[in-house]
């Protein structure tokens, strides 16, 4: 496994794989590595000849500079994991590599961008956009390898590849969780012992909430009452629960309104200070 700091020394390791004609995988991460991000490479592995992982923790995706400043670093164990995997490539830059000027690019992302996260997260989307479109355009994939745990991104990058026409497949890879049912997250470890015990309490109250669509809820309904039960428990407050459809990112009203993507229920949660977000497939 090689680590690559420039955007320089990437361009030439993948031009010359593509040249000898073989498949490249890309994950782009922020580092701070867990098992969610290894299920990724994991599936990168099986179906590349080449796998990159970047780790780069980019700026312009911040709307909070406290969370940028706090966003765990852990780049020795993040290469030590990779390598264990079997990447060929890490690439881990310098955010002055990244932007040696700073980026302007406003990308028109639509609807998709701007509810739920895109509403609560100004130029949130618009940043993961910004370096996404950057590490398509000197990588090149074949494919690309992304968590549904953060359902409305897959949505925006399959948008801004139509908008910059990449020709690259987006595969979306299911969410991987603690036995508890939380979904792992690299801000799992900002949460004290008291919210790591509370916030299984999210994926439970989603599961249950498939049972309120059985008992015949509209999606609106299903979404206030989940909402309602996750307030109710203490040390959890929510931003949003919307249910929407898979796709559009849509908000639906009737269950028959969803297309073939089907409807997803996105929720944003407040533990003991930490934002953590989760979804469910209805
Ligand atoms: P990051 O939060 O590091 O996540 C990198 C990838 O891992 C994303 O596609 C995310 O959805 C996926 N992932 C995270 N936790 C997961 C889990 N529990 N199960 C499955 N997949 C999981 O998302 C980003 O970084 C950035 O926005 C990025 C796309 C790298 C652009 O900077």
């Amino acid at each position: 496994m090689e680590i690559i700091r420039t955007i320089k020394g990437l361009d030439a390791v993948v031009a010359d794989a593509r040249e000898k004609g073989l498949s490249v995988g890309l994950v782009p991460t922020m580092g701070a590595l867990h098992a969610g991000h290894r299920s990724l490479v994991d599936r990168a592995r099986k179906e590349n000849d080449i796998v990159v992982v970047s780790v780069f923790v980019n700026p312009t995706q911040f709307n909070n500079a406290e969370d940028l400043r706090t966003y765990p670093h852990t780049e020795d164990a993040d290469a030590a994991m990779l390598e264990k995997c079997g990447v060929d490539f890490v690439f881990m830059p310098t955010p002055e590599e990244v932007y040696p000027e700073p980026d302007t690019r406003v990308f028109k992302l639509g609807p998709v961008a701007e509810v739920m996260e895109g509403a609560m997260r100004p130029g949130h989307f618009n940043g993961v956009a910004q370096i996404v479109s950057k590490l398509f355009a000197i990588v090149k994939p074949t494919r690309a390898y992304f968590g549904e745990k953060d359902f409305q991104q897959i949505a925006v990058i399959r948008r801004m590849v139509e908008i910059e026409g990449f020709d690259v497949k987006i595969v979306d890879c299911p969410i991987v969780r603690e036995d508890d049912g939380l979904a792992l997250s690299s801000r799992n470890v900002r949460l004290s012992a008291e919210a790591r015990a509370v916030a299984p309490n999210i994926r439970r109250l989603l599961v249950a909430s498939l049972d309120l669509k059985k008992q015949g809820y509209s999606p609106v309904e299903v979404a206030r009452l989940t909402e309602d039960a996750i307030n109710n428990v203490e040390g959890l407050e929510t931003e949003y629960y919307q249910i929407v459809d898979a796709a559009t990112m849509q908000p639906i009203m009737e269950w028959n309104q969803a297309g073939p993507r089907g409807a997803v229920g996105c929720v944003t949660v407040y533990c003991g200070g930490v934002r953590l977000i989760d979804n469910i497939r209805y």
